[in-house]
């Protein structure tokens, strides 16, 4: 199969997103696929293997590069956030009519805004925490009376989000998450364990669920530098209860098919003693081989050139 892969994106994953489809196109079995290395650049300009924009204009080298997909039997669209994770790519896929794999446009949209997430999922029976939208509009003005977590509605890698203990704290965050959004997530505090599943779809739509992976943290957020800095410390599987994990798969299944995920996606939750609450979904999480999701399913014997084969089996089934 001759394969495109997609890095890199207009957002502040950039480089993150240059890092996984760099890691999938260096995992996908050479003795199967041809590999079309296609890369976004911060400006927009669609660029081949060697870094050089396809076109002078973000037009002209999109009209380019969409040549190219069509070249191609399947598209892996490993762009994280906006322009990318959140249904865009697979939104020119279809229009160009290649396969994509992963999310199709809804689901990618819907996931890459928090807000909407957590309104399917409580819709189907899965805490998240409570909390509300705040604009831009409202948040001069905005109140809370406890700590909270701010965060952009849509953005990843923990950027914009930002920990408020007291009414001085809030503003800052509220500014900050702004910058990225114009509207902000404020959310009460979970304590609880940070506990992520990954899920990939089997050709068929029968569905894989990855063993459990814990996130340690020492002493605080798992946050954009923690995330990055290897501070971070993931377990796999994590330590849980049969009953844990069992509430945690259900959980993990049902946001995944409410939202109409496809292909690979990651559900993060927060393990509370009352149960799972759900913190995200990522329908193009980090795919780097130190990224939770190949981990996740090596800790099952699943290795990682067997898992795209399987993402792309599945997009083309
Ligand atoms: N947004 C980052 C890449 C993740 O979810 O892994
Ligand atoms: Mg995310």
């Amino acid at each position: 199969t001759r394969v495109a892969v997609i890095g890199g994106g207009q957002n502040c994953e950039h480089e993150v997103s240059l890092s996984s489809a760099a890691a999938v196109a260096a995992a996908l079995d050479a003795r199967r696929h041809e590999v079309i290395a296609l890369t976004i650049r911060p400006d927009g300009r669609w660029a081949g293997d060697d870094g050089v924009p396809l076109g002078a204009t973000t037009a002209a080298s999109l009209a380019a590069a969409v040549r190219v997909l069509g070249s191609c039997d399947v598209v892996l669209p490993v762009v994280h956030g906006r322009l990318g994770e959140d249904g865009t790519l697979a939104g020119l896929c279809a229009l160009a009519g290649v396969p994509c794999a992963g999310s199709p446009l809804g689901a990618g949209a819907l996931a890459m805004d928090k807000w909407a997430t957590k309104l399917a999922a409580e819709a189907v029976g899965v805490t998240t925490a409570r909390g509300r939208v705040v604009t831009a509009a409202e948040a001069p003005t905005v109140e809370f009376h406890r700590p909270v977590v701010v965060k952009p509605v849509s953005a990843g890698s923990s950027h914009g989000v930002s920990l408020a203990r007291t009414a001085a704290d809030l503003r800052g965050a509220l500014a900050e998450a702004l910058e990225l959004d114009d509207r902000v997530l404020v959310e009460e505090v979970v304590h609880g364990r940070e506990v992520d599943l990954a899920v990939a779809e089997l050709p068929g739509g029968d569905l894989r669920i990855s063993p459990p992976l814990e996130v340690l943290v020492d002493g605080g957020l798992f946050d954009t530098d923690t995330k990055y800095d290897g501070s971070a410390r993931f377990l796999v599987p994590a330590p849980l209860t049969v009953a844990e994990l069992g509430q945690l798969r259900a959980a993990t299944e049902r946001v995944y098919r409410a939202l109409g995920c496809r292909g690979i996606a990651r559900v993060d939750f927060f393990l509370t003693p009352s149960g799972p609450v759900l913190n995200e979904v990522n329908t193009m999480p980090g795919m780097t081989g130190e990224s939770q999701v190949p981990r996740m399913f090596a800790a099952d014997g699943w290795g990682y050139p067997a898992l795209l084969d399987t993402w792309i089996e599945a997009t083309l089934a």
